[in-house]
């Protein structure tokens, strides 16, 4: 019902709990994807995790502490996005985003999420957004360079995953620096 177009194809709605057998059933085709990078992608194995997940989601949206949002290709939900943090007192937030392999390469990702930038620092007026990820995902990396977001620094050893503790590098993007955006 309240969709933002992104491409003639794809849009872009809120993930709600009511569409936890939708999400179990994309969770399950994408999982080989997202699965290296992203630790719910393991927990997601049931229709009842699933509505877990998006109910604490939907409690962080009551907070304003968080919100999730699916993308639609052709009317199938093959990815989505994620405010993981929203931390309205210290002006910043942290996107997350994840998409099914066969949805790869068309932008989805990059356009949604100058959505949810423009929402965050624009309408929220939030001063900081941030992105993080490991130093070996190379296409986030292009997204976040792709939004102009910039490197700040890696965290060394500090995401335990898979028997490994990873670095993870932290990418943000100012207001001020969001005024400039190449997306207007
Ligand atoms: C990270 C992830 C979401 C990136 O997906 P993606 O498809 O590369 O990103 P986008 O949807 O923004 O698409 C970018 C691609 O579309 C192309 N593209 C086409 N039109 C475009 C447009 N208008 N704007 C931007 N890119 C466009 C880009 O050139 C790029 O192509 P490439 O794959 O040849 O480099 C995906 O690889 C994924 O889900 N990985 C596993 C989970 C994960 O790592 N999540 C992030 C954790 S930090």
């Amino acid at each position: 019902m309240f969709a933002t177009k992104i491409t003639d194809r794809a849009e872009l709605r809120p993930l709600e709990p009511w569409q936890a057998a939708e999400f179990l059933a994309h969770v399950d085709k994408a999982r080989a994807n997202i699965e290296p990078y992203i630790p719910w992608a393991e927990l997601i194995t049931d229709e009842e995790q699933a509505r877990n997940f998006l109910q604490r989601y939907a409690q962080r949206q009551t907070n304003d502490e968080g919100r999730i949002y699916g993308i639609w290709l052709d009317g199938e939900l093959v990815g989505g996005l994620l405010f993981r943090t929203f931390e309205v007192r210290w002006g910043s937030c942290e996107i997350g985003v994840w998409l099914a392999a066969h949805a790869e390469g068309h932008g989805l990702i990059t356009r949604s999420a100058q959505h949810l930038i423009d929402w965050a620092l624009g309408t929220r007026g939030l001063t900081r957004v941030e992105w993080r990820c490991v130093p070996t995902n190379t296409r986030s990396i292009a997204i976040a360079q792709r939004l102009g977001v910039t490197l700040e620094g890696t965290l060394r050893q500090t995401f335990p995953y898979h028997g490994e503790i990873h670095d993870l590098q932290v990418w943000s993007l100012l207001h001020p620096e969001w005024t400039q955006r190449s997306w207007k």
